[in-house]
């Protein structure tokens, strides 16, 4: 056990990762290869998720799939043709890279069978879960690895109880295509307190312009809540509606906080910030910017 833990209130180690989606948006690429296989850069998208879990101290990562969702169990599973085949070469750093994946975590997968939205999904972790604190994470949302939120979120869960999410603050035009939550300030100056959430709101009902981005870290208590969650907006079982509930009534399962988050977010389900994310990735990359940098440079002289 970890320094200062009691056995009531145990280190938060599952990760949570959704990845049933049809991925609609980026046909026809997600034709036939799931939408978080898609790369940035030369790693697919939700090899950064993993590593992100993985750098907050959870290693023990359970995928929420559904049907052609294979590639993701083949990516974070050894790949011992290919391996022999780079060994035979002499060629290390390929090696490394084709290992790097499945040395990452303790995989597990569950198939959540009918897309009944975001809450079922997560409600398909209960099993898995227990009756721990557990993180989720979703993969549309890439969080620049130089801008760590997930570690704070924890941090902040274990100072609290009860449950944390992700916050950033977004333009009023924006707030339709996010959960947004009422808060209060506390003493620390990226912590809020949540006082209500409410699923993609139009910009007149907004309670505020703090905007959910897709990570969270979840008093177990949610499962109950789930189980009971109708279907709300899109007639799908909502996720942001179970927090609200929890917001609600603190006295089961705690309260809810945010962190506001002011680092680097792309959100890798939607084609612009996706190619933005690549570019931005791609310049900062030891091996390829330098040389990326200077052709963009070029290019866009030549071209705006
Ligand atoms: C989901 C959540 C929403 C949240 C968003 C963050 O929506 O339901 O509350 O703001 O993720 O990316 P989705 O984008 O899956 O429709």
């Amino acid at each position: 056990m970890v320094a200062g833990m009691t056995e009531s209130h145990p280190r938060i180690s599952k990760a949570v990762i959704p990845a049933a989606g049809l991925g609609t948006r980026f046909l026809p690429a997600t034709k036939a290869t799931p939408k978080e296989m898609l790369p940035v850069v030369d790693k697919p998208a939700i090899q950064y998720v993993v590593e992100e879990a993985v750098s907050a101290g959870l290693d023990d990562v359970l995928m929420i799939t559904g049907r052609n969702k294979r590639p993701l169990e083949d990516h974070f599973d050894r790949n011992y043709e290919l391996e022999s085949a780079l060994q035979k070469k002499g060629d290390a750093g390929r090696l490394a890279k084709v290992q790097e994946s499945s040395d990452l975590a303790t995989m597990h997968y569950v198939r959540q069978g009918d897309p009944r939205g975001l809450g079922h999904a997560v409600l398909c972790a209960a099993p898995h879960v227990g009756h721990e604190p557990f993180a989720v994470l979703l993969g549309d949302d890439l969080i620049d690895p130089r801008d760590p939120l997930l570690a704070r979120m924890v941090e902040v869960q274990e100072q609290h109880g009860g449950s944390v999410i992700a916050l950033m603050e977004v333009a009023p035009e924006q707030i339709h295509l996010y959960g947004c939550a009422a808060v209060e300030t506390t003493v620390d100056s990226d912590v809020v307190k949540i006082t209500d959430l409410v699923e993609k709101p139009a910009a007149q009902d907004a309670p505020s312009n703090y905007a959910i981005i897709g990570r969270y870290v979840l008093d177990p208590h949610i499962f109950d809540i789930l189980r009971k969650t109708e279907p709300g907006r899109g007639g799908e079982i909502q996720l942001t509606d179970a927090l609200q509930q929890l917001a609600a009534d603190e006295k089961v399962g705690g309260p809810v906080h945010g962190v506001v988050f002011k680092g680097r977010r792309y959100d890798t389900g939607d084609r612009g910030d996706y190619l933005r994310a690549i570019v931005r990735l791609a310049c900062e990359r030891e091996d390829l910017g330098p040389e990326f940098r200077t052709w963009l440079r070029s290019y866009v002289t030549e071209e705006m």
